[in-house]
């Protein structure tokens, strides 16, 4: 348990130990006042008498004893707070790095309030576990161990009878850890789903404003925050009874000392002197003792949280390479790829070329596998099967970094962070200059929009980029593309949007990032595709057709029935807006 813990210390390792050291002389300095006790009782029992020097001393020493024991408590308790944010630092880190390598269906299944629930409310907690847990609890732990076997030296059946309630104590003890396990995991899995649920019914505000207030989400809501509650008494019922018997039991050493220990002195086997002395002894560890346990309580909640968190990361990272890219030239190659999001198949062996420097359009129906194609060639996911070439060289043999020097993807959906516009163009190339960032951004045709927003550029684009309508959103990504200059450029259109002007706008940014490059864009306007080199008919799935625009209409009656629909739709749209000018 603890092993798992200081895994993640790092070099702070040695702060953590420190720190158990000085608490563990914290302790130690409580528990000395009970002998200076003792030295002040002793002449009483025994018919002795002390001096005035005496008395002040012992008793001087007693006070300095607590003084000391403030002073060890606060420097060891500063320690292990510096080591515990340290490391929590750490923890977070580390499981960002693995987050990054996981694929990224894998991230997105889970739902955000999991990772939010891991990255924020469960390392938060291990400040329990790491501040004052482990050095608290392992230094009020060593004390008591101490102070026994002290007991034992002064007279070893007093010392016996000290450890009456130890069994006692450690069997509720262990009774609470048994039950507060099996309760663990519902109690656990619950607080996910109410994180997953808050988390859903807050960025899904405006569905739930618009269509069901007390519907379904609502519902969701108060049934899965009742279900944590539930829970969680369910897991305090299973344990309060054991942990309210061991914090009582496990104390009170006195308690079978106090009355057999009287009966050994007045029977003659044990001294008077020796029996007190145990006796201030047995008061002395009570208290560490408590302490201890209380932390010693919350540790099977943290192992678990551990586990936890480690299991989230059990699922086989994406197979990246170590190379650089060492492509012969540009040419993309889908060898036979298949490959299932989950169970179902998704893509069912799907083979084409894109030569170096041509444009190759993929079309299909609303759900054939096209962003999924375009997803697996920017590595977003692993193939399940078959393999995806650049320049000859299998993917998963290059590195994700080298392999996006490559290629630049501008996705369906577009997520700006919640920066200015300016740093969200140059995310495609960090060391840019805002003058190369604006300028890119002009290529893109956002000149018009920018010049709208009251600090252009300077404008943050809000959460996930709510700020901006959807097609503004696609033309930063078109100028962070360009600002890239990848070789590649694999744009996967929008749907939505499509009113004339700024289609007309789309269509300039989108010229200006696939000149001159090795392009695929998957096109959901049949008619700006016409001219490509290569036309790529998906069909649930599989390859209908690849072929040039006439060829294909000819050869290929997926893509004619496409086209037809295309058509339908432009003949629409332009009766559509004869009769809004007559209007
Ligand atoms: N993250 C995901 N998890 C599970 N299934 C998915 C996921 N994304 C897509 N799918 C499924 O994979 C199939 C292909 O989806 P894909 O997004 O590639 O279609 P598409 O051709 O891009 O459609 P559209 O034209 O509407 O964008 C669909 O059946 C879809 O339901
Ligand atoms: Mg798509």
């Amino acid at each position: 348990m603890f092993q798992k813990v200081l895994r993640y210390t790092g070099r702070h390792r040695k702060t953590t130990y420190a720190s158990i050291l000085v608490l563990v002389a914290g302790v130690a300095m409580s528990v000395l006042p009970y002998f200076f006790l003792y030295r002040l009782l002793r002449p009483l029992l025994t018919g002795g008498s002390l001096t005035l020097e005496e008395t002040l001393f012992n008793a001087g020493a007693m006070a300095l004893c607590m003084v000391l024991y403030g002073l060890l408590y606060v420097e060891g308790l500063a320690l292990s707070h510096r080591s515990a944010y340290h490391t929590l630092e750490n923890l977070r880190l580390h499981l960002q790095s693995k987050l990054e390598k996981q694929p990224l269906g894998a991230i997105q299944e889970k739902g955000v309030g999991v990772w939010k629930k891991m990255f924020i409310d469960d390392i938060e907690s291990m400040e329990l576990l790491l501040a004052h847990a482990l050095p608290e609890g392992l230094s009020n732990l060593a004390v008591p161990v101490v102070v026994f076997a002290a007991m034992f030296l002064t007279d070893w059946k007093l010392g016996l009878l000290s450890l009456c309630s130890l069994p006692l104590g450690v069997l509720a003890m262990g009774m609470m850890y048994r039950s507060g396990m099996s309760k663990m995991g519902d109690y656990y899995a619950a607080g996910q789903k109410m994180n997953n649920t808050i988390v859903e019914y807050i960025n899904g505000m405006e569905v739930v404003k618009v269509f069901n207030r007390d519907g379904e989400s609502y519902h969701r809501f108060e049934t899965d925050v009742k279900n944590y509650r539930d829970f969680t008494l369910d897991w305090f019922r299973a344990c309060w009874l054991w942990m309210a018997l061991y914090t009582s039991i496990l104390p009170c050493v006195a308690l079978v000392l106090l009355p057999v220990g009287g009966y050994l002195v007045l029977a003659g086997a044990s001294t008077l002197p020796d029996y007190a002395l145990v006796l201030c002894m047995s008061f002395s560890v009570g208290p560490p003792l408590v302490r201890a346990m209380n932390f010693m309580s919350v540790l099977p909640q943290l192992s678990y949280k551990i586990d936890q968190m480690e299991s989230l990361f059990n699922i086989p990272p994406l197979k990246e390479g170590k190379t650089d890219f060492n492509g012969n030239d540009l040419q993309i190659r889908f060898e036979n790829v298949r490959f299932s999001y989950e169970k179902d198949e998704v893509l069912h062996g799907i083979s084409f070329s894109v030569p170096q420097g041509s444009l190759t359009a993929l079309v299909g129906e609303s759900g054939s596998g096209k962003s999924t194609l375009a997803k697996l060639l920017v590595h977003f996911y692993d193939v399940t099967d078959g393999r995806i070439t650049l320049g000859g060289q299998d993917l998963r043999e290059m590195s994700l970094a080298s392999l996006n020097e490559q290629i630049s993807f501008v996705a369906q959906e577009q997520f700006l962070f919640n920066t200015s516009l300016l740093e969200n163009i140059r995310l495609g190339r960090p060391g840019a200059t805002d003058e190369e960032v604006l300028a890119a951004a002009e290529r893109a045709q956002c000149g018009e929009f920018l010049e709208r927003l009251e600090k252009g550029i300077y404008t943050m684009a809000g959460d996930g980029g709510k700020g901006l309508s959807g097609g503004e959103r696609q033309r930063i990504a078109l100028a962070r593309a360009i600002l890239k200059d990848a070789p590649i450029v694999v744009l996967d259109e929008a749907t939505a949007f499509l009113d004339p002007e700024n289609e007309e706008k789309m269509n300039a940014a989108i010229a200006e990032v696939i000149r001159g490059k090795t392009v695929i864009v998957i096109a959901h306007r049949l008619q700006s595709i016409v001219g490509a080199d290569q036309i790529v008919v998906l069909d649930q799935g599989k390859v209908a057709g690849i072929g040039r625009h006439d060829t294909l209409r000819k050869t290929c009656p997926a893509y004619e029935k496409l086209w037809r629909a295309a058509e339908g739709a432009a003949a629409w749209r332009v009766s559509a807006e004869k009769g809004g000018d007559e209007a």
